[in-house]
């Protein structure tokens, strides 16, 4: 008999909406979110779908949809976990911010607790299957600490990434480049593989299921991110080039884009890549390089980061110097705050890091983001510690309306590439701007010649 019962430990980016598609596909499995912050939870019960913590085009309808007939959010993680034939663990696996592997590992305390957690509430048999993005071999910690429990119950554990992006998750989901699961190569491992995939099977071609044993699963996830961000920098170093020399990094990447064998996506040269998990899992493949004294792989990677960085100091220091060498008390006007557009998700996106810059220039910074709310622009700031929240809620402004956050600037800078901003009157923003008037375009999303002729100074990435 199949899976009946699931239960999903962490309720964020990827165990909502993962849960919610598991739960729409699959009727006949009772699908519980668990999660140990009440506020989320509450916000996935809000009796308004709109008001769910995430968004995510598309997810409220099939929240709608499932939500009270076979998914359920809940607090009660213990309840979930004994109820439960299957169980994902989807918590944050953030950078360690203390004591060995500091800035580089990953940190495993959330993971490690879930461990002991379902260790402690099992009766009876259950597979627990990794979703978060973890270090290869990080499911032997997990064995470790649940066939120690002495209490007779077998465990199997999968690794089973998740490759979702955010802005896309829901489609994602639903049609999947690849369901990748890790397993044991005994018999009861294979049991365990076999009764994921008979999950993903509701609504997944079985070609595009792929199984492998458990490392290969671990270390493709952050294989897949390495690779997905090294293409970034590596259009973004040309982007400087570009620069320098009179080339159009789109023409560049259009051109070698063609080129079957390198393929035309994630090539957008851009402010930098952000988000939750690029920086970490990279860091996270470097700390495991050196842990092996593999120093040359360590800094072969290293350099992805690295070169990420530098093109958001670079952005800021060209408004610096292209505002004539100071910012001081000049308006600056951010089109977008999240890492990418359709996401209400902040975190590492370049915009925190530009404004940090900024605001160390003494430049008063008004932001306009479609979906995120001054509260997170201000937490986003306080949370790097360069001054104190007085000072950051000071020199920030946020605005409901683009025409006003834009209104008396000295310049605009695009920071996410939303597609409201590229159907915006410019001319009214122009008319309504201190002279001459500047556009950083980060995104190189907006007409370039449209500004230029209404007035604009207009600069774009690698151009
Ligand atoms: P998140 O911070 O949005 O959600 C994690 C949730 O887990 C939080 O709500 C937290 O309260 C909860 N939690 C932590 N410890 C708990 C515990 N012991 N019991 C119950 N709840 C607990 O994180 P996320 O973005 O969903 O990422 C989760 C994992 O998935 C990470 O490993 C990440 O690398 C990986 N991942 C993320 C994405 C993405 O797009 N965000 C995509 C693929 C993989
Ligand atoms: C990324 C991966 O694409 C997912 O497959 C993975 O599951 C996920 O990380 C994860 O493990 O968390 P995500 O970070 O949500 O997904 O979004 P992306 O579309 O990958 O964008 C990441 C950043 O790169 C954004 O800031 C985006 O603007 C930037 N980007 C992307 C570029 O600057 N240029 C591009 O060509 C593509």
């Amino acid at each position: 008999m199949g899976i009946t019962k699931i239960c999903c430990i962490g309720a964020g980016y990827v165990g909502g909406p993962t849960m919610a598609i598991i739960a729409q596909k699959c009727p006949q499995i009772q699908v519980t979110v668990v999660d140990l912050n009440q506020e989320r939870i509450a916000a996935w019960n809000d009796e308004d779908v709109n008001n769910i913590p995430i968004y995510e085009p598309g997810l409220s309808d099939i929240v709608k949809e499932a939500r009270g007939r076979n998914l359920f959010f809940s607090t009660e993680v213990e309840k979930a976990i004994d109820e439960a034939e299957m169980i994902f663990i989807s918590v944050n696996t953030p950078t360690k911010t203390y004591g060995k592997g500091k800035g580089m590992a990953a940190d495993l305390k959330f993971i490690e607790l879930c461990a002991r957690q379902i260790a402690k509430v099992s009766k009876t048999d259950k597979i627990v299957v990794e979703k978060s993005t973890l270090p290869v071999r990080t499911a032997e910690a997990i064995k470790s600490i649940l066939d120690n429990t002495g209490n007779g119950v077998k465990f199997q554990i999968l690794s089973n990434p998740e490759f979702l992006a955010e802005g896309t998750a829901v489609q994602d989901l639903l049609n999947p480049d690849r369901i990748l699961i890790g397993g044991e190569t005994t018999d009861e491992g294979q049991k365990a593989i076999q009764a994921l995939v008979d999950v993903y099977a509701n609504w997944v071609d079985k070609d595009r299921i792929l199984t492998t044993n458990v490392w290969s699963s671990e270390l493709s996830k952050l294989t897949a991110n390495a690779f997905l961000a090294q293409r970034i920098s590596s259009i973004n170093a040309m982007s400087e080039l570009c620069e320098k020399t009179g080339a159009d990094v789109n023409e560049v990447a259009r051109a070698i884009g063609m080129d079957s064998r390198i393929g035309p996506k994630f090539l957008k040269a851009s402010v930098g890549f952000g988000g939750s998990c690029f920086q970490k899992d990279i860091l996270n493949l470097v700390y495991i390089a050196k842990s092996y004294g593999l120093n040359e792989v360590a800094d072969y990677w290293e350099q992805v980061i690295i070169m990420n960085d530098h093109q958001k100091r670079r952005f800021s220091d060209n408004i610096v110097k292209t505002l004539y060498n100071t910012v001081s008390g000049k308006k600056i006007t951010f089109l977008g705050w999240a890492f990418k557009k359709d996401t209400n998700d902040t975190r590492e996106s370049a915009a925190i890091y530009v404004a940090d810059d900024l605001i160390n220039e003494n430049a008063k910074i008004s932001v306009y983001d479609p979906k995120v709310s001054r509260k997170k622009v201000l937490a986003d700031l306080d949370y790097l510690q360069t001054r104190n929240s007085e000072e950051n809620a000071d020199n920030v402004l946020s605005f409901e309306n683009p025409y006003e956050a834009c209104a008396g600037a000295h310049a605009i800078a695009v920071l996410t590439e939303w597609d409201e901003f590229v159907a915006y009157d410019w001319q009214k923003i122009y008319d309504s701007m201190q002279k001459p008037a500047f556009a950083f375009d980060g995104r190189n999303i907006l007409n370039a010649s449209d500004l230029q002729k209404i007035g604009f100074v207009y600069h774009a990435i690698g151009s």
